[in-house]
């Protein structure tokens, strides 16, 4: 059966259809179901964070691997609220002082917290870890969900494990049709890559995933350096491996269009159909490189159509995408890191 997609007029809860639909949603989600909502960064596949079975149930629909833990979604930015729920464990003062410093800062938004583990948080959403990684997401729809749903929902991005993320509703039924109960359609998501992962559980807070929330931004509200991933961290965490948001294609990335030239050149020579993902700039320069995927030209712009760009590019068949080498702080550095691992064989 396929899936329900319900379009929203608008992301005003108080709307009489949105509400509906959010009605529907959040009935959903409390009877156990499973419903794709939009977030500011991605699109979301959702279950009641507290209900062992809901949760169990995002990831046989994913094909999603159980060692892989879910991102806690809450609507409000209250440490102590979290702690009398059972969604967090009992902080130190210094776990505490950190938290409160980049909730302040940053929530509402892309930033993702790792803390300890609250006593009803089910095995399913930690991977049968000790930790709990939580957020409170910045989009209306996705806070109103939460509200009338009357619990914390776990949500991982929307897509068939090892694709590459949702940013739009289609992007979800492509992938999950017939697998989840309800998909909230609110159009394309704003950010385009998914949110920033800090584990805040040692004496050092670690930078786990770079995300919607820039490195050097969470470093000032820390007023101290963040620390990369460590094998074992990663090795817990398997979305931050490799190869994890990767399209079919083969991606190949030039700093200039004339290392743009030679590789569309070298690539037909050998046979392969060449796509660009690039700016209107670059693409008009290269000529004819169809077929093409048109991005922005600010970073904000690029990390917007990135994932759509793959998704079309993927879908249109070619054998390798180009692209532009993206280096640099803040956004950049979401986006190098989600352009290597799509580029990961
Ligand atoms: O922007 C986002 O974060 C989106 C939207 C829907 O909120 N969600 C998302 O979820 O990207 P997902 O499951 O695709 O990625 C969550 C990442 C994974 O890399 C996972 O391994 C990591 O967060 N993670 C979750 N819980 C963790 C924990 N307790 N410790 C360490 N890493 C954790
Ligand atoms: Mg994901």
């Amino acid at each position: 059966m396929r899936t329900e997609l319900l379009p929203l007029a608008s992301h005003d809860p108080a709307e009489p259809g949105v509400r509906q639909a959010l009605q529907r949603a959040a009935g959903l989600i409390r009877a156990g179901g499973l419903v794709a909502f939009p977030t500011e960064t991605v699109y979301g596949l959702g279950a009641d964070a507290l209900d062992a079975a809901a949760t169990a149930a995002i990831f046989t629909a994913k094909a999603r691997a159980l060692n892989d833990p879910l991102i806690v979604h809450v609507d409000a930015p209250d440490l102590d609220a979290l702690g009398a729920r059972g969604v967090i464990g009992p902080l130190t003062a210094r776990q505490r002082q950190r938290a409160r410093r980049l909730i302040d800062a940053f929530w509402p938004g892309p930033l993702t917290l790792v803390l300890p583990r609250g006593a009803r948080v089910p095995a399913t959403v930690t991977a049968g870890g000790d930790s709990v990684a939580v957020r409170m997401p910045r989009h209306p729809i996705a806070l109103a969900l939460i509200a009338a749903a009357g619990t914390p929902i776990a949500a991982p991005s929307a897509n068939r494990f090892g694709h590459v993320s949702p940013t739009t509703a289609a992007h979800v039924r492509e992938d999950l049709d017939g697998r989840i109960d309800l998909i909230l359609d609110g159009g394309p998501t704003d950010i385009g890559v998914e949110s920033t992962v800090v584990d805040l559980r040692e004496d050092a807070s670690r930078l786990l995933r770079p995300g919607g929330a820039a490195r050097e931004d969470i470093e000032a509200a820390l007023g101290q350096p963040l620390l990369r991933p460590e094998a074992r961290r990663v090795a817990a965490s398997p979305g931050l491996l490799d190869k994890h948001y990767a399209p079919r294609a083969a991606l190949r990335s030039a700093q200039d269009l004339d290392g743009l030239r030679a590789i569309v050149a070298e690539e037909r020579a050998r046979g392969q159909r060449v796509g660009a993902l690039l700016n209107a700039h670059d693409l008009a320069a290269l000529g004819d490189p169809a077929p093409a995927y048109c991005l922005g030209d600010t970073l904000e712009a690029v990390a917007r159509g990135l994932y759509a760009g793959l998704r079309a590019l993927d879908a249109a068949g070619v054998d390798v995408i180009i692209h532009r080498s993206i280096t640099g702080p803040g956004l950049a550095e979401a986006l190098a890191d989600r352009l290597r691992r799509a580029a990961a064989r």
